[in-house]
């Protein structure tokens, strides 16, 4: 039996027509830039989020990018991020002249650690106050601490960008000043939430796509002012901005799948669960699943509503397991190999080398992923537990 990563063809299958419909009325209409169907997916997704605006871009790396540019950082401006993540969050935040901080992550959920963020913030506040943003990301579909990740953000005054590339609807328990909660989804929560529409997403379209949400109307203005090169009005440019610019093709498509999406985290939901049993049934130890809690789990600060992106496993033998699984054609994939500090690009003698991130760094040689898309089949999910016991019982 062969189980990919990833099929997009049961989903491709079920929209073909009604796409090609929506693909030929954009090329009739023959507006290829912006336009209706921009607009009305910004308000779509802003609407589901929670949000008050979104501003429609070319990728999730540029609606981070636009959202930094966004904020006027000034060169050497600093910016506190996790150490595990996808190369985008830091890769965002260097081209726009600042440098990235990092806090280690939570070793439970693998999102930023309110405690170590904490500790970097007040070193920061005895010194020169050079942190002049946050960017939370909210890992393989599950929202990072927002409550307390929020409330340093007021105590020192800072801006919150969160990455929900990952995270599209997942719900989080926000906890008020007053001790009310209210569920408020990714992306609603800090100034900004920037998503990624890359096809392996939740919500993906058919090549690159993105979107920024905000409550704040004055920063989606400037938001929308750094997609088109910092013009307003046309010609005039006040700021540098780029071409970050969502296509209306994308738009239609992510308009015609948006209804969609709930359905799909609820079967990604129950493909998650039905694993949970199956490993629970196994009697495996040698494996961790993922941390997750549901709607009725309650108490719990970790009550996420996870909406499983990726189903991430931990185990000391990886790289093994990982052969083993190819070599039986179960798809599985290394979110991610290297911490960000590690990277080759930052400078091998500078300011990182020294840095030790040891929850994200035992994460980068613990985890791996398996399928997990909306269509795996029971006999699938049994088939990837099976072989994974078969590997430990070897
Ligand atoms: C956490 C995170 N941030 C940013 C991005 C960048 O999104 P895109 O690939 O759409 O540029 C991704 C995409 O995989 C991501 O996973």
């Amino acid at each position: 039996m062969k189980v990919p990563l990833l099929d997009l063809q049961p989903q491709t299958a079920f929209f073909r027509e009604q796409i090609i419909q929506q693909l030929t009325e954009v090329v009739d209409s023959t507006r290829y830039i912006l336009g209706d169907r921009v607009t009305r997916i910004e308000e779509e997704i802003a609407g589901y989020s929670g949000a008050v605006a979104g501003v429609g871009v070319s990728s999730g790396t540029d609606a981070l990018v636009a959202s930094l540019m966004a904020l006027e950082l000034q060169p050497g401006d600093k910016v506190l991020t996790t150490p595990y993540t996808f190369f985008a969050t830091m890769g965002s935040i260097i081209r726009v002249g600042a440098v990235p901080v990092f806090a280690d992550v939570d070793e439970r959920t693998l999102n930023l650690d309110p405690v170590k963020a904490a500790e970097v913030l007040a070193a920061d506040a005895a010194g020169e106050r050079e942190i002049k943003a946050i960017i939370p990301v909210h890992l393989f579909g599950q929202c990072a601490d927002m409550t307390a990740l929020m409330s340093l953000a007021e105590q020192y005054e800072i801006p919150v960008i969160e990455d929900a590339a990952q995270a599209i609807g997942a719900d989080y328990p926000f906890v008020e000043q007053d001790g009310a909660v209210t569920w408020q989804k990714a992306g609603s929560m800090g100034l900004a939430g920037c998503f990624s529409f890359f096809p392996s997403k939740n919500l993906g379209c058919m090549g690159d796509g993105g979107m920024i949400t905000t409550c704040d109307l004055d920063f989606a203005e400037t938001l929308r002012c750094y997609r088109n090169h910092g013009a307003k009005p046309k010609y005039y440019h006040s700021k540098i901005g780029g071409n970050f610019r969502l296509d209306p093709i994308q738009a239609a498509i992510l308009s015609v799948k948006l209804p969609h999406l709930e359905q799909w985290h609820k079967q990604r939901k129950e493909n998650a669960q039905q694993y949970r049993k199956l490993f629970a049934q196994a009697g495996l130890e040698q494996i961790r699943l993922p941390e997750a809690v549901y709607h009725d789990a309650p108490g719990a600060e970790e009550h996420n509503i996870h909406i499983y992106n990726q189903f991430v496993i931990r185990t000391a033998r990886r790289d093994a397991l990982r052969e083993y699984l190819q070599e039986k054609s179960i798809g599985c994939e290394v979110y991610y190999p290297v911490c960000l500090h590690q990277q080759e690009c930052l400078d091998p003698l500078g300011a990182y080398s020294s840095q030790s991130f040891p929850g994200a760094e035992q994460a980068s040689m613990d985890s791996l992923a398996l399928p997990i898309y909306p269509e795996l089949s029971d006999e699938q999910q049994e088939y990837v537990v099976e072989t994974i016991t078969d590997f430990f019982s070897l």
